[in-house]
């Protein structure tokens, strides 16, 4: 594989990062996951968009304009023959002696690859995911996409030594997101329901689109905290992200959603997204 690290196209192998990168010793960095679905970027805008407004969020400098982002993600494409997967983009407030304080003078480390991934054939989008709750004990700034992805990894493992796909997390009584997606239910009066955006969860991009698609579609939309008990009483449920599209969730915490398999909200917003970005 060909990667890219601060301004080199580099085979995997030669690629080298500082050991005294911040993103390594603090977590102080920030990524974006980019479909990538018949050669082509999905929502790359969207994608771009939020990686800025996160370094803004964090006061981190700017490594290059949008433009040269782009033109990374299409070379890693293209140089990797890539025709479904993902780009991986990962901005780091870069490296120095270690100290919780940084320097005006610290410079963005900036790595990007791709990984193959078969997408829109998947047997859990066909099977519907299973998902348990565990609280939110992320930080409190969940808005931006930070590296600091222990606690979703480690509910993640909890989900699957269960014997379940993913967990769903929880605080105040209210889910805010899945360990990598943003959570959905369809009410049984027909309502999508999804989390208001707020610092608590990820702005996510699929999320926005599928909300748009919903919308053309004529579904009514209400963007607002549900429950567990809620969710479990629901007639459907899904998560949304990037490399997951729309993925039907069919069991939380044992409790069957609906009838216990992919329903048709999930199953069509599915459909829509997958035809809208090839
Ligand atoms: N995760 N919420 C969280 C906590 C996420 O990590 C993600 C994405 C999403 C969905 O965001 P989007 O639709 O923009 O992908 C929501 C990526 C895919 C990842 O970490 O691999």
């Amino acid at each position: 594989r060909t990667v890219y690290v601060n301004g080199q196209y580099l085979s995997e192998h030669d690629a080298k990062v500082s050991i005294f990168d911040r993103g390594f010793m603090f977590g102080d960095g920030i990524y974006e996951v980019t479909t990538v679905l018949d050669g082509k970027l999905v929502d790359f805008a969207g994608h771009c968009a939020r990686l800025g407004r996160s370094m803004r969020e964090l006061d981190m400098k700017t490594p290059c304009t949008d433009d040269v982002l782009l033109a990374i993600h299409r070379e890693l494409v293209a140089r990797n023959a890539l025709v479904e997967g993902l780009v991986y983009l990962q901005v780091t407030r870069g490296a120095e002696d270690r100290d919780f304080a940084w320097s005006d003078a610290i410079q963005p480390t900036v790595v990007a690859f791709t990984q193959v991934k078969s997408l829109a054939a998947s047997p859990l989008a066909a099977r519907g995911a299973r998902v348990i709750t565990v609280p939110d004990l992320r930080w409190k700034r969940r808005d931006i996409k930070t590296v600091q992805l222990l606690y979703p990894s480690l509910a993640k493992m909890q989900a699957k030594a269960a014997g379940k796909d993913d967990a769903w997390m929880v605080e105040d009584g209210f889910v805010t997101e899945g360990t990598s997606n943003n959570a959905f239910i369809v009410t049984a009066d027909g309502t999508l329901v999804t989390r208001q955006l707020s610092t608590s969860l990820l702005h996510g991009i699929t999320r926005a689109t599928v909300l748009r698609h919903a919308g053309d579609t004529g579904l009514r939309i209400e963007e607002r905290p549900f429950s567990v008990a809620e969710a479990q009483a629901a007639s459907e449920a899904f998560v949304t992200a990037a490399t997951s599209f729309v993925t039907p969730v069919v069991e939380i915490d044992g409790t069957p959603v609906g009838t216990g398999v992919p329903g048709p909200v999930a199953t069509r917003l599915r459909e829509i997204y997958i035809e809208e970005s090839r």
